[in-house]
């Protein structure tokens, strides 16, 4: 399969079978994204929470693409409200989609939509696709039940905040892949704007100190895993 980093937590998962799948799609008002939501297609998205930068375009994409979202309980009501199809989870509940399965793990942060109607609560998200698990931690500080996460489940992508202010900067981030021992982390949520500035070759040395291998992406690029 193949994953293309927006930048941000923007992510599209292209499996082999041709599902093409967008997590927290943040790209017409996000100043690093190289593309514009009209320029990204969909089936499903993937949303960790919904603040703006992470709910983003998520409407005008399902929209256009008759995508389906899954995503937290509260936050899918409130995307069903604004006419979307909509799949609703909740933390703890995994459930088995056309192209894999997803589980919504915990996540210290807030949800709240940028209207402000909606105020559910924030996930990391567990997907598994053709026998490799994806962890997207979603924005979150740092907890110590990532050590469960990472002794259940044999984890061969993570990607982890380092931006610091919203989300774990770069120390707890590293601290966070310890925990979870993914085969290889993949840095997100970071020099979006002037609050977040953190640097990934800084992440990526101390965190393989620790034995974790880091590919820092650029904003744009595609990898195969
Ligand atoms: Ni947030
Ligand atoms: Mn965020």
């Amino acid at each position: 399969m193949k994953i293309r980093y927006f930048s941000h937590s923007a992510f599209q998962i292209t499996t082999d079978e041709g599902h093409r799948i967008l997590i927290d799609p943040f790209l017409d008002n996000n100043p690093t994204s190289p593309v514009a939501a009209d320029e990204v297609d969909a089936d499903f998205i993937l949303l960790t929470h919904g603040h703006g930068d992470h709910l983003g375009d998520t409407l005008s994409i399902a929209r256009r693409c008759n995508a389906l979202c899954i995503c937290e309980n509260e936050l899918a009501n409130y995307l069903a409200s604004k006419g979307v199809n909509a799949h609703n989870m909740h933390i703890g509940g995994g459930f088995d989609f056309p192209f894999g399965r997803v589980k919504l793990t915990q996540a210290l942060h807030g949800s709240a939509t940028p209207d402000n109607l909606c105020h559910g609560t924030a996930t990391g998200l567990l997907i598994t696709i053709e026998d490799a698990v994806i962890y997207h931690t979603g924005d979150t500080g740092l907890f110590s039940d990532l050590k469960l996460i990472g002794d259940d489940n044999d984890i061969r992508v993570m990607m982890v905040p380092i931006g610091d202010n919203f989300t774990m900067g770069i120390d707890d981030a590293v601290k966070a892949c310890e925990f979870v021992n993914p085969d290889r982390v993949i840095p997100m949520h970071y020099n979006t704007f002037p609050v977040i500035q953190a640097d990934p070759e800084a992440f990526k040395t101390k965190v393989e100190a620790k034995g974790i291998d880091c590919q820092v992406l650029e904003f744009g690029q595609e990898i195969s895993i």
